[in-house]
């Protein structure tokens, strides 16, 4: 028996060895070791081997099954490891090719403008915000100080979604502030967001469509002053038209919601039909602001005597018109694929205050 044993051995390792994928390498571990296997027939002989035999046969046979074993589980190991080198190999692709430029498509300038504008305020420590497109009454305008009978209503040509008068009544945003105060009922000062998002209004022309963007922005703190808001303005229009020392100009204006409120506008030329921002004669009309009014906190769950804080509304498309010198705001939804190639942006370029903002 000794020299089936043997034999046995060292026919298995060498089938083992040979065995040249995983379902081959298992017909030889059945064939070995399964029920009706060789070593398995092997052991059953052991009954008919003499009794002082028998022991030593019995522990080189254990010896046989556990070398067999090994062999193959080694085996295994290293036939699957093969087969993932060879799909490695095979499915590779290669990351650094270039893009196909007829392929993909470009980034809408409003899309842009909106990560350049996230890039700067997150720089300077902002979140970001969101609230939904269709809102409460309350949010757009009650919170807001602005009551149902209130003349400011009448600025907003609001699409209402329901003909009765309630606080519940859902409306399209006409701005993005109602976001303030989701966001004030929402969290706990310091308060530091911008909410950048669709809005709505009932007017059309070279300048304006129903459906236009602005971001907000929240400061909410106790000491939060007019020159906090001054200041965060100037690096942001400083870092957004990449121009240093644009001449601002904050007009007093009047929005229920803030109080004092003001306008802001930023220095501009027309030199020979072309617009230039920063320096010249001209004023152009970026962004509402002011100082958060004591009812509004009050309504977003923050005590007036205690904190106090600064907000500002500015048009997405707007800004956008001006860095990037797109005439017709309307073009901007017409979904023209000749447009967006024009004005649109290259589709892997994150903007960062490091990389650049503009192409
Ligand atoms: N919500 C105002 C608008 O749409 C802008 C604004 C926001 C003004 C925040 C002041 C403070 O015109």
């Amino acid at each position: 028996m000794q020299e089936q044993i043997d034999k046995l051995r060292h026919d298995l390792l060498e089938q083992v060895s040979q065995s040249g994928d995983l379902k081959g390498l298992d017909g030889v571990r059945v064939a070995a070791l399964g029920k009706k296997g060789a070593v398995t027939a092997l052991m059953k002989q052991l009954g008919q081997v003499d009794a002082d035999q028998r022991r030593e046969l019995g522990a080189e046979l254990n010896r046989l099954k556990d070398s067999i074993a090994e062999a193959i589980e080694t085996r295994r190991d290293d036939l699957e490891r093969s087969e993932l080198d060879r799909r490695l190999a095979e499915e590779r692709i290669d990351v650094t090719l270039p893009v196909r430029p007829e392929l993909h498509g470009t980034v809408h300038p409003v899309s842009q403008v909106t990560n350049e504008i996230m890039a700067i305020f997150c720089e300077l420590g902002f979140e970001v915000a969101e609230g939904p497109d269709i809102e409460d009454d309350w949010y757009n305008f009650g919170a807001l100080n602005i009551p149902p009978e209130h003349p400011a209503r009448q600025d907003h040509d609001t699409f209402y979604l329901s003909a009765q008068d309630r606080a519940d009544r859902p409306v399209l945003r006409t701005h993005t502030s109602p976001v303030q105060i989701r966001n004030m009922l929402a969290s706990k000062p310091p308060i530091r967001i911008i909410a950048p998002g669709r809005t709505y209004r009932s007017d059309s022309d070279m300048t304006h469509t129903p459906m236009f963007h602005q971001v907000e922005g929240l400061v909410v703190d106790e000491k939060t002053h007019m020159g906090h808001l001054k200041g965060c303005l100037r690096d942001f229009v400083e870092a957004f038209f990449q121009v240093d020392d644009v001449p601002m100009r904050y007009r007093p204006s009047y929005f229920p919601f803030t109080s004092p409120s003001m306008e802001v506008d930023i220095g501009c030329s027309f030199e020979g039909g072309q617009l230039k921002i920063g320096g010249g004669h001209g004023w152009l009309e970026i962004l509402g602001s002011g100082m958060v009014h004591p009812r509004v906190l009050k309504n977003g769950g923050i005590d007036p005597d205690k904190y106090q804080g600064f907000a500002f509304g500015m048009g997405i498309d707007r800004v956008a018109m001006l860095k990037y010198g797109i005439p017709d705001l309307r073009a901007f939804f017409d979904a023209d694929l000749r447009w967006l190639r024009h004005y649109g942006f290259a589709a892997l370029d994150m903007p960062t205050l490091y990389g650049g903002l503009a192409r």
